[in-house]
């Protein structure tokens, strides 16, 4: 199968979904407030997917200049079309998250750090930030003991640790943690909900490439049917130890 068949595939599922991993508005709201972020500031939301996130930024800081990017086309292409009704002071654009130069006083990055590895890319994102900047991201995180289910769930991501790993890697960048909590239970719902109708609806009739994209994504939204309450991000507002 063509790598290229296997892309529209992809998208032939991801495609208008609302967005792309777990999250809900209240959790940037969380993330502003625990930043003590003032109106008029410079935002960055990298790997922005379609843009779920940018918007609720653009809402809750109607001064604030907001860049959003993402490598993927599709989803810049989604995020415009969303972010459109919010004017020049926001921007959705195709780039790489690893070469940003900002300055920006908070970085948002949902879902996507592990890109670059939480350690790796703080460090890259130290010269991003304006004085007294922070970064907010969300990180894969385990729970105490976690079961068999759990385990298959983040099989793909063997970099996966508990919030002390993650605490530690962040230690090991250089950071100071402001804030942190969970992403746990509504949030995850609200992002397999829509993908399940979609693979329903994308089902009859997939050929072979679009069978295997729904397949995975059914398979994913069943690991986390059976543990829905231990599977969750640790969402983290950190700032530079040396401003
Ligand atoms: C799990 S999705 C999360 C998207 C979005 N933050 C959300 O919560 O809906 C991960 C995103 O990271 C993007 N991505 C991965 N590596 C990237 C990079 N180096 N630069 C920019 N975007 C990247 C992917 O294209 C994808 O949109």
């Amino acid at each position: 199968m063509s790598v290229c068949r296997m892309d529209e595939a992809f998208f032939a599922l991801h495609r208008d979904l609302p967005r792309e991993g777990p999250g809900q508005a209240e959790d940037v709201d969380w993330a502003l407030y625990t930043a003590s972020l003032p109106e008029e500031v410079r935002i960055a939301d990298l790997a922005c997917g379609p843009g779920a996130d940018t918007r609720t930024l653009a809402k809750a800081r109607p001064q604030a200049r907001i860049e959003a990017l993402d490598r993927m086309p599709h989803f810049v292409e989604a995020a415009r079309k969303r972010l459109a009704p919010y004017g020049a002071r926001v921007s959705v654009e195709v780039g790489d998250m690893a070469e940003v130069s900002g300055p920006y006083d908070l970085i948002w990055c949902a879902g996507a750090l592990y890109f670059l590895g939480v350690t790796e890319g703080l460090r890259l994102w130290r010269k991003a930030l304006a004085p007294g900047g922070h970064v907010a991201f969300s990180e894969p995180c385990l729970p105490p003991d976690p079961s068999p289910e759990v385990r298959a769930f983040w099989e793909e991501y063997p970099a996966v640790s508990g919030i002390g790993g993650i605490r530690a890697r962040v230690a090991a960048a250089g950071y100071r943690i402001i804030g942190e909590r969970m992403v746990i239970g509504a949030a995850w719902r609200d992002y397999y909900e829509p993908m399940a109708r979609r693979i329903a609806l994308l089902r009859p009739g997939a050929d072979a490439a679009l069978s295997a994209v729904l397949d995975a994504g059914a398979a994913e939204i069943a690991h986390w049917r059976a543990a829905p309450n231990d599977i969750a991000y640790a969402l983290l507002v950190v700032a530079p130890d040396e401003p």
